[in-house]
């Protein structure tokens, strides 16, 4: 049985001044080396290169999904909602607490290389022989597997999957305020407070009251000018992709059986796709970093270069590209090759949808995993899919638009200006 600790242990928290611990199971997780290790991974990869603020970990973010969570149930079980089954509020605290556990360092931009997942490696370390695991288990043995498939998003409990992963989860409140705190960006700030008092219980899912609609739609323009001033940013865009070009470079060295000079066991596994849980919790943003200065003194010239550019912020420049063209840009490949510069690593088109954020969605796709649109419920008890009563969220629904952009060195490219045709001089400015 799980008994009350003594007293609730507080942390000073910048967004919610503080987060609440009441049950000792929440508190052993929270002490485990696997939550520990989310102090070393950014909340926002290479955000801090464009917002210097932008240090906050997973551990903080994580922390505060728990405490949004708790404070949602709470407010459930202070006014006694039928449609809420009390006996949730433990998996759901622990799911809330545990969704991020997976994150990789430099999280999306390592997933597009690699193809790892941290969904499914956050499941891994909930069912592996991992600290996470005992304290779960001690508590009750099915546990582990009962919060996997809350993140699994399978869970018998559909409301419980809504709480930690919906369209306006806990998740999702918490790192807008977060990212817009930490970023020193205030479009991101939303009144988070009355969005806690509007939510209820219904009918196995989240909604909201009819008169909570103006919160929800300044929680959606801050998701919409979040996305575009913090998440989207050009900077950010070029620090990733010259990230994406260490691994890629990497790898494909590793491949070819270069000898590096340094290389750690878990990122060599990591090349060789072979990576453990083991392996996999002991990659940190810490790891990745040492790595790279470590191969700023590579032979390899490319890789050496890639790294000091991303230590050094060197990033690469951008330019527009109106209209997808296929034949301008093999054609800047071609141009590319004949001033030395390999494309694969020095050019890069950066599409406007390959994200993993979207501002709202309004309708469900058939047979897709979308997560279902925010629902008003009136005083006649009746739901209605929010943007057909505010104009504001039917403007911003399903935007994705957004412009391709070209990305490349262009210290590396100006001193061979002269060989480069009239047409690119031209596009390049030069
Ligand atoms: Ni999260």
């Amino acid at each position: 049985m799980i008994r009350e600790l003594t007293e609730e242990k507080v942390f000073k928290d910048p967004v919610h001044h503080s987060v609440y611990v009441q049950d000792p199971i929440v508190w052993k997780l929270i002490d485990t080396p696997e939550f520990q290790r989310l102090r070393r991974i950014r909340q926002l990869g290479t955000s801090y290169l464009t917002f210097h603020g932008a240090e906050h970990s997973r551990f903080s973010h994580s922390l505060g999904v728990y405490e949004i969570t708790r404070k949602i149930i709470s407010q459930f079980e202070r006014n006694g909602y039928a449609d809420w089954p009390k006996e949730e509020r433990l998996v759901s605290l622990c799911a809330a607490l545990l969704h991020d556990v997976g994150h990789a360092p430099f999280s999306h931009s390592l997933e597009q290389v690699f193809g790892t997942d941290h969904e499914k490696w956050t499941c891994e370390i909930l069912l592996a022989d991992t600290g996470i695991n005992r304290v779960l288990r001690e508590a009750d043995q099915g546990l582990p597997e009962r919060i996997a498939s809350v993140i699994c998003k399978n869970y018998e409990q559909p409301i419980v999957v809504s709480l930690v992963s919906s369209q306006m989860d806990a998740d999702r409140m918490d790192y807008l305020l977060r990212d817009s705190y930490f970023t020193g960006v205030h479009y991101g700030t939303f009144d988070l407070d009355r969005i806690l008092r509007v939510l209820r219980p219904y009918k196995g899912r989240i909604v909201v009251k009819e008169s909570g609609m103006h919160a929800v739609e300044a929680y959606l323009m801050s998701r919409y000018q979040m996305y575009w001033q913090v998440y989207f940013h050009p900077v950010t865009r070029s620090s990733e992709i010259v990230l994406r070009s260490i691994f890629k470079r990497a790898r494909k060295l590793h491949e070819s059986g270069y000898r590096f000079e340094f290389l750690l066991p878990p990122v060599r596994r990591l090349f060789d796709g072979i990576l453990t849980v083991g392996d996999y919790l002991e990659l940190d943003e810490a790891m990745v970093q040492t790595s790279f200065g470590q191969w700023t003194r590579e032979k390899d010239p490319i890789l050496s270069d890639l790294c000091k550019r991303f230590l050094n912020r060197q990033l690469y420049k951008y330019i527009p590209m109106e209209h997808l063209d296929e034949t301008w840009l093999s054609q800047m490949r071609r141009e590319w090759q004949n001033i030395g510069l390999d494309p694969d690593y020095y050019l890069e088109l950066d599409t406007p949808t390959d994200l993993p954020y979207d501002v709202y969605k309004s309708e469900m796709k058939q047979g897709s995993p979308e997560k279902p649109p925010i629902l008003l419920l009136d005083d006649k008890e009746r739901l209605t899919e929010i943007s057909v009563k505010s104009e504001i969220i039917r403007s911003i629904a399903g935007l994705q638009q957004g412009k391709y952009h070209i990305y490349y060195p262009e210290d590396m490219v100006v001193p061979h200006a002269n060989r480069l045709s009239p047409d690119l001089r031209e596009y390049l400015y030069l």
